[in-house]
């Protein structure tokens, strides 16, 4: 089983996919990572983002053990930035193709299934996923979820600047050539703009369930 979860930034995307994956026994692969790990091995060797020679070169070293995968930093805002400027790298796109193909395919640890979150799973990636959600909410919302979780982990934040920076990667990862950020025609668009975290776990849980016929195991 396939699930495939896609949205823009702070739409809350990655903790519901982490919860599903949970309910229906599945390995959960956040591929944003995979971006956020090759903008920062570009900044770290001190290249420009948009260089895509040098991002294509990272993006296809980058391995499923790397130590970098787990590296807090990898959510900084700065990280986050250089991610969407790799994303936009039709090489770099590729060479992630197969890991996260691969990934789907035969998920890790002997599980049923795999869910995948990002911006182009359900159009590009997983075309044929069992399951495919598009989460999202006004970009004013998810300012405010942003700021919120920076506040809470210390990280002093100007509440203007958040708004222009998620509409600022939005516009980056809606309107690049390669895999913009859509929904897929067949999947099922949830705004959680007016919903709680529970709410909207359980609010895809239902159309899961639904749309695989599996029991959504409590
Ligand atoms: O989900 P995130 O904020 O961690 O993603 C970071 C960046 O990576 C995002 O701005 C766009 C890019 N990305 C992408 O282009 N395709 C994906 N499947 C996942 C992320």
């Amino acid at each position: 089983m396939v699930i495939a979860i896609d949205g823009p930034a702070a739409s809350g995307k990655g903790t519901l996919a982490r919860r599903i994956a949970a309910r229906f026994g599945c390995a959960h692969l956040d591929t944003g990572q995979l971006y956020r790990a090759v903008g920062m091995a570009v900044l770290r060797a001190d290249k420009d983002p948009a260089d895509a020679a040098f991002a294509a070169l990272a993006a296809r070293a980058l391995k499923p053990d790397d130590a970098i995968l787990a590296d807090p930093e990898l959510r900084s805002d700065g990280a986050a930035q250089a991610a969407s400027k790799v994303a936009a790298v039709p090489e770099v796109r590729r060479a992630l193709l197969d890991f996260q193909r691969s990934f789907a395919a035969r998920p890790p640890g002997g599980a049923a299934g795999a869910v995948l979150d990002g911006r182009d799973i359900g159009t590009v990636v997983c075309p044929d996923a069992d399951a495919k959600l598009y989460v999202t909410a006004s970009v004013e919302v998810r300012a405010q979820r942003r700021l919120k979780e920076l506040r809470e982990r210390g990280i002093p934040a100007i509440p203007d600047a958040v708004l222009e920076d998620m509409k600022a990667r939005d516009a980056r990862d809606s309107q690049r050539a390669v895999a913009p950020l859509k929904p897929a025609g067949d999947a099922f668009v949830l705004d959680t703009s007016a919903m709680t975290a529970d709410e909207a776990f359980e609010a895809a849980v239902a159309f899961i369930a639904s749309a695989t016929g599996s029991a959504a195991a409590r």
